[in-house]
């Protein structure tokens, strides 16, 4: 069962890739959803229809949530967690950061996820008490032990005029404190980072299951450590994610709690 899972989860990723590849600085109908810079386009739904086919050929009973469809719901224990395009934004810009995001949860835990750039040819892979694997090589977080030599990464939330975290505070301290802060602009891809790190710590708030699922499964079998601001234990259906290699885990909550704490 375990590896008929794995093979439709990466047959999934790769007809998906298809779509993106054929797409990718071509044109495309692009819409705004809520906010004018939160985008889906046309490839985000081929993507989308491609992975829940090849989803459905093979588990017609498995429950789905995916970004641009949402739910489609049945009393399964399986559940994949589809972005089809993570980086939506990059991708209609023809930047090459993007991704498509699968994990599949069972019983409520992650036991499997796959992130795929096909533009950097990166497929990140975990499956859970496996490991956790970069185009079939294993992967590990980084040792760095001192916040002060670490390399970070975060992203802002497009709807942030509609929600009442405000991100600023946190970035802004890391920033007055010198340290490299990126902001790729797909969640996927930053988690993947810090999982075979070339990053040491990512946070966000307000990100979405699909968002995250499957990097959450690869940093966690990469040896790193995720939870919420407050350290507790994580969920994907929660708002708040901090995931780090581990050794700098307790001085990034500190951080956030100063920052907290001010406002
Ligand atoms: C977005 C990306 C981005 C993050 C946003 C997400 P999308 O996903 O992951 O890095 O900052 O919060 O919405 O819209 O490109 O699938
Ligand atoms: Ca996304
Ligand atoms: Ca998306």
């Amino acid at each position: 069962m375990t590896e008929q899972i794995k093979n439709t989860l990466l047959n999934a990723a790769h007809s998906a890739a298809a779509i993106l590849r054929h797409f990718f600085e071509g044109t495309f109908e692009i819409e705004s959803k809520d906010t004018i810079n939160n985008l889906v386009t046309e490839v985000d739904k081929k993507s989308e229809a491609a992975i829940i086919h090849v989803i459905r050929t093979a588990y017609p009973d498995h429950f789905i949530l995916s970004e641009e469809v949402g739910e489609l719901s049945t009393e399964s224990n399986y559940k994949w967690i589809i972005d089809p395009i993570d980086g939506t934004v990059n991708f209609a810009h023809g930047i090459p950061i993007c991704c498509i995001s699968i994990g599949v949860e069972k019983d409520g835990i992650m036991m499997m996820g796959c992130v795929f750039n096909p533009f950097m040819n990166e497929l990140f892979f975990a499956e859970k008490g496996k490991g956790a694997f970069l185009n079939g090589k294993p992967i590990r977080v980084s040792k760095k032990a001192e916040l002060e030599s670490a390399c970070l990464v975060t992203g802002f939330p497009y709807r942030w005029a509609k929600i009442d975290t405000d991100p600023i505070p946190v970035f802004e301290n890391f920033i007055r404190k010198g340290l490299p802060v990126r902001r790729l602009g797909s969640a996927a891809i930053d988690l993947c980072w810090v999982a075979c790190g070339r990053f040491d710590a990512f946070w966000e708030y307000n990100l979405n299951p699909w968002d995250i699922a499957a990097g959450y499964l690869i940093i966690e079998e990469a040896g790193g450590t995720v939870t919420n601001f407050k350290g507790e234990p994580y969920s994907v259906y929660h708002k708040e994610t901090l995931a780090t290699n581990g050794f700098i885990h307790q001085q990034m909550l500190d951080e956030i709690a100063a920052c907290e704490n001010k406002n």
